[in-house]
């Protein structure tokens, strides 16, 4: 079973890629000051995907900032050899993508041994279907909304369904967990997915891009809570 962790209706999770690079500090503390629930930390490896981000060196020295969870999201062919400098710098999730195959599970059980909470992420065209066996042994199931390895991009339609169908299988086994959705989010599609079944976004560009960064998340939070399929999600005890 997936470990139980406090009951949250919805988690905003601004995405510091979209951060200003030349005063990342400066970024993380606005995050913080926004009320924002998870800080999401996008690694790229230059070979999963086509872009490089950051390392854990980057996250250790911001992790003093913060007391917001750290959502690290490894976009890394061998994802394995960062766990434990990103357990030390401070990560508080670890999410990998199912598109590695089959030490998907391997992977999973090393980041639980290390006592971080267990992401599983899927691509756009990558089915469904590929992320049910693991179901029971996950946290959080990150859904892109986009191809990663860049911000900026426009959110995908037809990643709605799949939303839609991890939800349907959540209802149906009692598991617990999050529902997140990464990738072109903004007032709009967040309402969007939170009918869906989406419980947890992560935004860049469309946050990041507003002067009043607290008065934007309280926005999204309300974009959400009106969007019909979000109040139920609101009532509905998802046991994380
Ligand atoms: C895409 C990343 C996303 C990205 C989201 O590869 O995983 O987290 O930063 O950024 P926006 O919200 O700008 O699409
Ligand atoms: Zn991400």
């Amino acid at each position: 079973m997936s470990i139980a962790y406090n009951f949250c209706p919805m988690i905003i999770a601004p995405s510091l890629l979209a951060g200003d690079f030349s005063r990342l500090a400066a970024e993380v503390v606005r995050v913080h000051r926004a009320k924002a629930d998870w800080l999401h930390l996008d690694i790229m490896d230059g070979h999963f995907v086509p872009n490089i981000s950051f390392g854990p060196a980057v996250v250790k020295a911001i992790r003093p900032l913060t007391r917001m969870e750290f959502d690290v999201h490894l976009m890394c062919s061998r994802p394995e050899i960062l766990f434990e400098p990103f357990a030390n710098a401070g990560a508080d999730h670890l999410t990998v993508h199912v598109e590695l195959g089959d030490h998907v599970k391997d992977l999973m059980w090393k980041i639980k041994s290390l006592g971080l909470k267990v992401g599983l992420a899927i691509n756009p065209p990558t089915p469904i279907t590929s992320v049910q066996p693991f179901l029971p042994q996950i946290d959080i199931l990150l859904i892109m909304t986009v191809n990663p390895g860049f911000g900026g991009q426009s959110f995908i339609p037809e990643t709605l369904p799949k939303i839609q169908q991890a939800a349907a299988w959540r209802q149906q086994t009692g598991l617990g967990f999050r529902i997140e959705v990464d990738g072109g989010i903004n007032n709009t599609t967040a309402a969007d997915c939170a009918r869906a079944g989406a419980d947890t976004f992560v935004a860049g560009t469309s946050l990041f891009s507003q002067r009043q960064f607290g008065r934007a998340v309280e926005k999204m939070r309300r974009a959400v809570e009106q969007s019909s399929k979000g109040q139920a999600a609101s009532s509905k005890s998802i046991a994380i």
